[in-house]
């Protein structure tokens, strides 16, 4: 029972890595392509492969609370686990409230920049969402390497 709750646990760690690691390609088309409209079709695809990691984050609590019950940790009983549930809970936390909102103010501005000449105004918000994005991304990207890191290499 463990390893299938730990099998289930890789399967959700799979499918949260997944949105993380087609992140640069989708940022870099939709930042490079040229014709609003382009843009939108890659922003809007990567918002439903973004839906990837609401579901992930599910199934890796619930597996992970299994594999705890199962090999009898606490959530104080190992350093390495109480880390990772803290930073577990800061990613959901900035990923449920940051990442949302961005993504619908990015995408709003790219449908009034598709059908209208887009002022200078609506270039410098759309850098300063881009931007946003990247530091988001980085920061979500460096707590799961983090997490990663002390699963595998259980430090304390
Ligand atoms: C992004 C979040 C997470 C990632 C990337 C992750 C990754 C992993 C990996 C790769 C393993 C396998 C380690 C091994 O077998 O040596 C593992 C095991 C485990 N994880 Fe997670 N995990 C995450 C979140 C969580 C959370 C939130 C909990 C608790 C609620 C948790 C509890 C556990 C437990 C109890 C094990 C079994 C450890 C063992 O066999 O000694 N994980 N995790």
């Amino acid at each position: 029972m463990p390893h299938l709750y730990l099998l289930f646990h890789i399967l959700g760690v799979c499918m949260l890595l997944t949105t993380i690691i087609v992140s640069p390609i989708f940022e870099r088309n939709i930042r490079k392509a040229s014709d609003k409209n382009v843009a939108l079709t890659y922003h809007r695809l990567f918002r439903q492969i973004g839906l990837l990691s609401p579901f992930g984050s599910l199934i890796i609590l619930g597996s992970g609370i299994a594999n705890m019950y199962y090999l009898g940790f606490g959530v104080f009983s190992q350093g390495w686990l109480t880390a990772k549930i803290i930073l577990f809970a800061v990613l959901v936390v900035n990923g449920g409230m940051i990442n949302p909102p961005l993504m619908r103010k990015r995408m709003n501005l790219l449908e009034q920049m598709a059908e209208a000449d887009s002022s200078g105004d609506a270039h410098a918000t759309l850098a300063r969402y881009n931007r946003q994005q990247s530091i988001y991304l980085l920061v979500q990207s460096a707590i799961v390497v983090v997490i990663l890191s002390l699963s595998v290499f259980k430090p304390v």
